[in-house]
């Protein structure tokens, strides 16, 4: 087993309070329980996935008065037949399929790569140190985990984290794309070079791809979502650099500013 660096650990802590906490909305503190009102809480693991519809006109949850149930029954069937799929060998590897979650009435979704350990261990998409992030990032912008939907490129942790296979990127897929079509987010937030160049068909690196709105097509005659691309926080939390997490902060914000949503600034003394 691989020696961990408990020093190198605690920095990484320290340092992911630092830069994504102390942002506020009009004089309130952005934390992960302290948004302006809750909109709804749906998972493709709740047993009951009708949400709650949202009161808030700026809210981070598309369309509130049409009817979620197609949404919510799509990602439950979708959720079913990943966990009972076995496609390619991750589904006899794997310890749970992890699926994603989320509101089914999301305007934003996030994508990561594949589930790590922790979220094998759970059954449930960035519950590990980069979910932790996430969550940061999540609760920097004003809005709470419940409020998006985070699911990745494969429902399957390959093992030992290594990357994804081709053959598994086309077997699981599918999953996503039915995902993404029956939630129909305003933007997706593609989580790291393998997120956005699957979900962008390209094999341009995340450096050039993020930053700027890219276009993700669900079908001929349909019109795009809007993508953006940027770091995954695995990576924030690899190569630690207070420009990487700007950058990712300068994603966020576009998107907020792309939903019409407010956008927290940095208290003082934050
Ligand atoms: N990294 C990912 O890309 N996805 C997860 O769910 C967790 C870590």
């Amino acid at each position: 087993m691989a020696e961990v660096d408990v020093n190198k650990v605690v920095r990484q802590h320290a340092e992911m309070d630092g830069f994504f906490t102390g942002f506020a909305i009009r004089g309130k503190t952005a934390a992960p329980n302290d948004s302006a009102p809750v909109a709804a809480v749906s998972s493709a693991n709740a047993s009951s996935p009708i949400p709650i519809l949202a009161s808030n006109p700026q809210s981070a949850i598309r369309n509130p008065q049409s009817s979620s149930s197609d949404a919510a029954a799509e990602l439950e069937a979708v959720a079913g037949e990943a966990r009972q799929c076995r496609k390619c060998q991750l589904g006899s590897t794997r310890t749970n399929c992890v699926p994603g979650e989320g509101h089914p009435r999301a305007r934003i979704m996030f994508v990561g790569e594949a589930p790590g350990a922790d979220e094998d261990a759970q059954g449930r998409p960035f519950v590990g140190r980069a979910g932790q992030l996430l969550d940061k990032i999540i609760a920097a912008c004003g809005l709470q985990r419940e409020e998006v939907f985070i699911g990745n490129i494969l429902k399957c942790r390959p093992p030992e984290n290594r990357e994804p296979r081709p053959d598994e990127i086309v077997n699981c897929l599918p999953y996503l794309q039915r995902q993404i079509e029956a939630i129909n987010p305003d933007v997706i937030v593609a989580l790291g070079g393998h997120a956005a160049k699957t979900l962008l068909n390209t094999i341009k690196g995340i450096t050039q791809l993020r930053g700027q709105f890219q276009e993700y097509y669900t079908g001929i005659g349909r019109p795009p979502i809007k993508l953006m691309a940027t770091f995954h926080p695995a990576y924030l939390l690899r190569n630690y650099s207070e420009q990487n997490r700007r950058y990712v902060w300068e994603d966020m914000k576009k998107v907020l500013a792309e939903l019409g949503l407010p956008i927290p600034e940095r208290s003082k003394g934050g």
